[in-house]
């Protein structure tokens, strides 16, 4: 009855199972997964964000394929304080970056093309993957003082059937940004092999030296579109408002643009109270940003001042994002070891194979945990670490 695509293994696995019951028993989970900013005790203007919900405008309909205007122009101006000239006309508002990503697919892959992936990288890649039938062939992140594209090993996992190549900038969990000598590579590989450059930039603005990123946005070298959204830009997930844009050579990024159009028109996704209130949420992101980078910096010192009392763990280099990697000893498996720190500890971390690390001995950190929760839990993981 059903398409093969969705045979997937719907069994909870050991670690989700460990979860489950540690919830029933009602104990308090120290949860350093957490991801979600609206659960984690961040200050929202509340009353300027409902106020912008109800703009009179939002009881009209006016349909149009690339999202209101008002809003694409916010957009504009947030690339603009990127150093980033965009036009609103490459711009297509989408519910979350994940329908970016569906849309970008659709328009670049026949059933069983293929788009180059990071590896570490974001587990979501491939649920997408298999729904919209394109296959993920990935390419090493290597890690030496900090995270590089292996530039080789990417040529060499371009076969006739490569449509594209995914960044996601900075990386999501290594923190690693796209470097101007990286880039300039990505760039040749791809106008060689004419593929185009897919850049996830959720989590853009969140760098950890201050000084403004470079954006995807201004490249148009290869055929490149961009995403990001309110999800993580304003810390506003639930208000399932995202964008993609697109850049590269002029003729075709018009065709690109014209045939995006089609695939947007046929959902017309974003709704208009959201739209409409926008540039209101982007206005609000300064203050959402200041308190997560303030979070994220404390949480690192905190972590940098317990692994320096001890000498099992190490946490490798990360330059932005809102995960930190731990280097642990693989005395077992990180699955092994978040099952442990579940069961004995009271503590919540993904294993490195969640984001296919390619060996055990690391765990992935959210760094927007709340301070006392992120020190009390890292406390506890060292503490175990160091007694097996
Ligand atoms: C790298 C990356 N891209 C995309 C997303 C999803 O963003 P959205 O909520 O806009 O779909 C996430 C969410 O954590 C992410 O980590």
């Amino acid at each position: 009855m059903f398409a093969e695509r969705t045979n997937w293994n719907l069994s909870a696995n050991r670690l989700s199972e460990a979860l489950a019951r540690h919830r029933a028993s009602g104990k308090r989970l120290l949860d350093l997964t957490a991801s979600n900013p609206t659960e984690c005790g961040f200050e929202y203007d509340g009353e300027v964000i409902l106020a912008a919900l109800r703009n009179p405008a939002a009881l009209r309909y006016e349909p149009n394929p690339k999202g209101l205007e008002s809003a694409r122009l916010a957009v504009t101006e947030y690339y603009s304080g990127l150093d980033a000239r965009v036009s609103a006309d490459d711009i297509f508002l989408t519910t979350s970056t994940s329908e970016a990503y569906s849309y970008v697919f659709r328009l670049l892959c026949n059933p069983g093309d293929e788009l180059l992936i990071p590896a570490p990288g974001y587990p979501l890649f491939s649920f997408l993957a298999e729904i919209l039938d394109v296959k993920l062939v990935r390419y090493p992140l290597v890690y030496d003082h900090g995270w590089q594209i292996d530039s080789h090993s990417l040529q060499q996992a371009v076969t006739p059937r490569t449509r594209g190549v995914i960044v996601v900038h900075p990386n999501n969990p290594t923190g690693h940004f796209v470097k101007a000598n990286e880039l300039q590579a990505l760039n040749d590989i791809c106008e060689k092999r004419s593929l185009a450059i897919v850049a996830d930039e959720v989590f853009l603005d969140f760098g950890f030296n201050g000084a403004a990123p470079l954006t995807f946005a201004s490249n148009d070298r290869a055929l490149t579109f961009v995403m990001s959204g309110l999800s993580k830009v304003a810390g506003l997930p639930q208000m399932k408002m995202a964008w993609l844009v697109a850049n590269g050579p002029e003729a075709l990024k018009r065709q690109a643009v014209e045939k995006l159009e089609i695939i947007a028109d046929t959902y017309l996704s974003p709704n208009a109270p959201v739209q409409l209130a926008t540039p209101t949420f982007l206005e609000l992101r300064t203050g959402f940003q200041k308190q997560l980078l303030g979070r994220v910096r404390h949480n690192l010192e905190e972590l940098d001042r317990q692994l320096e009392a001890q000498k099992n763990c190490s946490r490798l280099q990360v330059e932005g994002g809102w995960y930190v990697v731990l280097r642990v000893p693989a005395t077992r498996s990180d699955e092994e070891l978040a099952l442990t720190l579940i069961e004995s500890r009271d503590v919540y971390v993904h294993p490195g194979h969640f984001f296919d690390f390619p060996t055990d001995g690391y765990l992935v950190l959210s760094l927007i945990a709340a301070e006392e929760q992120f020190a009390e839990g890292v406390r506890r993981i060292l503490e175990l670490t160091s007694s097996s």
